[in-house]
C-alpha cells in the first residue's frame, strides 16, 4: 500500500499532467486560429501525450492501492504573441515538470519506496525528451526569424507527428 504523503504527491501530479494537457489544448487552438495546421498537429499530439502521462499516473496510484481525488485544473493561457512565444512558454513550462518530476523522484528516495522510484524512472527519461524536442524547435524558430517561408516549412514538418502510445512497461522508456 502506497504512503500517505506518497499518494498526494501523486494526486498532486496528475493534476499537473491534466494541466499540460489543457495548455497544449489551448495552444492547439492558438495555431488553429492562425491557421497554422501543422503547429495546431504538434500540439494536438502533445495534448495526448499528457492524457497518457495523467493517466499513467492514475493506474499507478490505483495499482497501489491508494485513491485518486480529481481536483479542478487551473485556465490555461489562451493568447500568445507569436510561434516562438508558444514555444519559449513550452520549454520553461517543461522545465517546471521536471522539477516537479525530481522531488517526486526524491520523495521515493526519502520514502525507500523502490517501486515509485523504478515507475517514476520513466518519467525522469521522458521529461529529458520533452525538453530536448521544445528546444530543438525553439532553434529552428530563431534561424528562421526572418524568413516566412520558413514557418511554412516546419508547419509541413509538425504536421507529420502522430501520437504514439508508449510502452505499457513502467520502466522502459
Ligand atoms: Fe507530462
Ligand atoms: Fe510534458
Amino acid at each position: 500500500m502506497i504512503g500517505k504523503k506518497m499518494g498526494k504527491a501523486l494526486n498532486e501530479q496528475v493534476n499537473a499532467e491534466m494541466y499540460s494537457a489543457y495548455l497544449y489544448l489551448s495552444m492547439e487552438s492558438y495555431f488553429k486560429s492562425l491557421n497554422l495546421n501543422g503547429f495546431a498537429n504538434w500540439m494536438r499530439v502533445q495534448t495526448q501525450e499528457e492524457m497518457f502521462h495523467a493517466m499513467k499516473m492514475y493506474d499507478y496510484l490505483i495499482e497501489r492501492g491508494g485513491r485518486v481525488l480529481l481536483k479542478t485544473i487551473e485556465g490555461p493561457k489562451t493568447e500568445w504573441k507569436s510561434p516562438i512565444d508558444v514555444f519559449e512558454a513550452i520549454c520553461e513550462h517543461e522545465a517546471k515538470v521536471t522539477g516537479l518530476i525530481n522531488n517526486l523522484m526524491d520523495l521515493a528516495i526519502e520514502e525507500k519506496d523502490h517501486a515509485a522510484n523504478t515507475f517514476f524512472q520513466w518519467f525522469v527519461n521522458e521529461q529529458v525528451e520533452e525538453e530536448a524536442s521544445c528546444d530543438a524547435i525553439v532553434k529552428q524558430l530563431k534561424l528562421m526569424e526572418n524568413a516566412p517561408g520558413g514557418l511554412f516549412m516546419l508547419d509541413r514538418e509538425l504536421a507529420q507527428r502522430v501520437f504514439t502510445p508508449p510502452t505499457t512497461n513502467t520502466s522502459a522508456p
